[in-house]
């Protein structure tokens, strides 16, 4: 049962922000984590964060156990330390059913909830995990003064997730977005590869038997494109970000680029970042090619009103094909102000 629309955009708490009608323009081509109870990893907070895009602190799965403390408070503290200019803070949560959770949200959002932009929710399973979230979250923006809504990213990683994506998607207006997360995705659902992200050899296709004595060709397919599809689906559906998460093999950066490259032509804005190196790969992919963007340029132009139907270079553009344009130069333009280089490619 879903809310009245007038109910859905009120506050949760008294005295909590009002939700978003639309979420703020943001460039978020990779999300980079970064580990904050390491000391040396906080000290070079200051250099990463203007690299990126989102900057964020992760607490969860890759922080041992006993240094969960330990991490909740170096990303406090760098939250604190910094100013972080137009690049988003994020911190990654623990899920809804571990020990840290409570205490994640009890220190983080007091301390630093005014810098805080998103809070990546891992796990989820259902619209009820959302729910919990956002009624916490409202509860202790009021509490703490807290000026503009914190908002929620899922991590779609299982397969009862998978089922219910789009009652996630369309659970609050605080919903900013969905990552894939095929590592804890693959292990749910039992499937039978230990990567993170990418293909396996061995799931492909084999061609029919040609001529005797031809060898028939294997095409290895993409273990990821139906829950990216549908992922992508329930996002842009309820008017959210969809992206894909982390690649984990950093010796093999044109597989990761491969794999970013799949996800931002099926509609994902970004990747995570878990390596220095894949920083340059999701900033190369998330930004839309030159030509592409000239070309798209040259529709817009050529249909001020985006109507009509007109031939550019031999082929035909209408109306669907200028909302395709648009798509691209809107955000080329967002590219445009954070990287002089490429503005100037772009024309723009
Ligand atoms: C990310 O959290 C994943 O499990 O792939
Ligand atoms: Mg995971």
């Amino acid at each position: 049962m879903a809310k009245t629309p007038r109910n859905f955009f009120k506050p949760l708490a008294i005295g909590a922000p009002e939700p978003y009608r639309e979420l703020p323009v943001r460039l978020e081509r990779m999300i980079h984590f970064f580990p904050p109870h390491v000391e040396k990893m906080r000290a070079k907070v200051p250099e990463i964060a203007r690299k990126v895009d989102v900057l964020l602190g992760n607490l969860e799965d890759a922080i041992p156990a006993d240094a969960k403390e330990a991490a909740r408070a170096g990303f406090i503290e760098v939250a604190r330390a910094h100013d972080f200019g137009d690049t988003g803070l994020w911190t990654r949560v623990n899920c809804l059913n571990s020990p840290w959770f409570l205490d994640d949200l009890m220190e983080i959002v007091p301390a630093v909830g005014n810098k805080l932009e998103v809070i990546m929710l891992p796990k989820v399973e259902g619209p009820w995990d959302i729910h919990y979230l956002d009624q916490l979250l409202a509860q202790l923006e009021a509490r703490h003064a807290i000026t503009r809504p914190i908002l929620i990213h899922a991590i779609l990683e299982t397969a009862e997730g998978v089922k219910n994506v789009e009652e996630i998607a369309a659970a609050s207006p605080r919903m900013h977005g969905m990552s894939l997360g095929p590592a804890d995705l693959a292990a749910s659902r039992g499937m039978k590869t230990t990567r993170v992200g990418g293909g396996h050899p061995a799931y492909g296709v084999l061609a029919d038997p040609g001529a005797e004595g031809e060898p028939r060709v294997f095409s290895q397919q993409d273990l990821w494109h139906y829950t990216v599809a549908k992922m992508v689906d329930a996002c842009m559906t309820n008017g959210i970000k969809a992206f894909y998460g982390p690649f984990g093999d950093f010796s093999d950066p044109e597989a990761c680029e491969a794999q970013f490259r799949n996800a931002f032509l099926m509609g994902c804005v970004g990747a995570w970042s878990l390596h220095p190196t894949q920083i340059d790969i999701a900033k190369r992919v998330f930004s839309p090619d030159v030509d592409e963007v000239r070309f798209a340029k040259k529709i817009l132009d050529a249909m001020p009103d985006g109507t009509g139907a007109v031939m550019i270079d031999g082929k035909m553009q209408d109306d669907a094909t200028w909302k395709q344009a648009k798509v691209m130069v809107d955000l080329a333009r967002q590219v445009a102000a954070r990287d002089p280089d490429l503005a100037e490619a772009y024309g723009l």
